[in-house]
């Protein structure tokens, strides 16, 4: 019997796909469209149960494990030397996983708690003050655990994958708003996050154009909270809550949804590679389409986000 699957149900046939982070959130969703697009999809994540689980769920079939803590140097070696032994060879890396966050959560929704409970009053103002500090303070002491995830491990990973993409094959990362904002108008909470973010968007613009991704064409998709997500749901029940009313609308109003993103995303890896080697930015702002430039109001609401 003649297969029903004609070219156009199966558009990503033919392509290696490795999504960082596809054990949750929207890298999770991504690697589940993109399979049912016809891609073979190399799943990351720290855990091989969690890479098994995803594999499941594609009937374990074009899909394998990429088992490795970005944080780590020699598991993404090893991870590479695995992909390697088995004849697997991304055209495309998705980079979706995000690391540094999770020290300072508990505080963070601690803070916010007490915080939502107080009428605006000196003392409450005061209680901001004392937050932010103490966020800076857990910022600074984990900041290399940031770095680590979010920078140097992604930059090895892109070293090492980089010259054996094809011609034309993307490489496609996720920021946030705020990581453009490192060190002016970005919370307090998300700083370390924010510049690591930002030295790896730094090194993909200059070093790597030269070298390892010479055939690599780089995009960086700058979305604004992702709504159903853990960390969007985080920010808009415990953080948003804390502005004033008319910036938690403005705010809330930029949201997108995971579905939005994949959507986007699925247009730039179906869409023409873009210049080799010049890193492209563009944003997600309140629904799928993307920019390439972010408006000034919804910038401007972003950095007076308290903590
Ligand atoms: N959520 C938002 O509102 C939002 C907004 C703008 C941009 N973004 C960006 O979009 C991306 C996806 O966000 P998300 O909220 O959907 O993600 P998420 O649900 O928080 O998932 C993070 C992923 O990163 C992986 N990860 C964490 N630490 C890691 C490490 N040390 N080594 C390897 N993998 C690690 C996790 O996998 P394991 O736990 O299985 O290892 C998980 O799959 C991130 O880059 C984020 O910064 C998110």
């Amino acid at each position: 019997m003649a297969s029903t699957r004609d070219s156009s149900s199966v558009p990503l046939a033919g392509r290696t796909l490795l999504v960082t982070g596809a054990s949750s959130g929207t890298g999770l969703a991504g690697a589940l469209a993109w399979h049912r697009l016809g891609a073979e999809i190399v799943v990351g994540s720290r855990s091989a149960a969690s890479c098994a689980q995803v594999a499941d769920r594609m009937g374990n079939a074009r899909v394998h494990p990429f088992v490795a803590d970005l944080g780590d140097p020699s598991a993404i070696d090893l991870a590479i030397g695995n992909l390697e032994g088995s004849g697997v060879a991304p055209t495309d890396i998705v980079h979706f996983a995000a690391g540094g966050l999770e020290p300072i959560l508990r505080p963070l929704l601690r803070l916010t708690a007490g915080l939502r409970r107080m009428a605006p009053s000196r003392e409450r103002d005061q209680a901001f003050a004392d937050g932010r500090a103490e966020m800076e303070r857990l910022v600074a002491a984990t900041s290399a655990t940031g770095m680590a995830v979010n920078y140097e491990g992604p930059r090895r990973l892109f070293e090492r994958i980089g010259p054996t993409m094809p011609d034309g094959g993307r490489i496609i990362l996720f920021a946030s708003v705020w990581s453009e904002m490192a060190g002016a108008g970005c919370p307090a909470f998300y700083s370390s996050v924010a510049e690591s973010k930002t030295r790896l968007e730094k090194w993909l613009n200059t070093e790597a154009r030269e070298a390892a991704l010479r055939n690599v064409a780089a995009t960086v998709m700058v979305a604004h909270v992702i709504s159903d997500t853990s960390t969007g749901r985080l920010i808009d029940r415990n953080i948003a809550p804390l502005m004033t009313p008319e910036d938690q609308s403005a705010f809330r109003a930029a949201y997108v949804t995971t579905e939005q993103t994949i959507t986007a995303t699925t247009r730039l890896l179906l869409g023409p590679p873009g210049l080799k080697g010049l890193l492209r930015r563009v944003y997600q702002v309140g629904s799928d389409e993307l920019t390439e430039a972010i408006a000034p109001e919804v910038r401007a609401v972003a950095s007076r986000v308290p903590l």
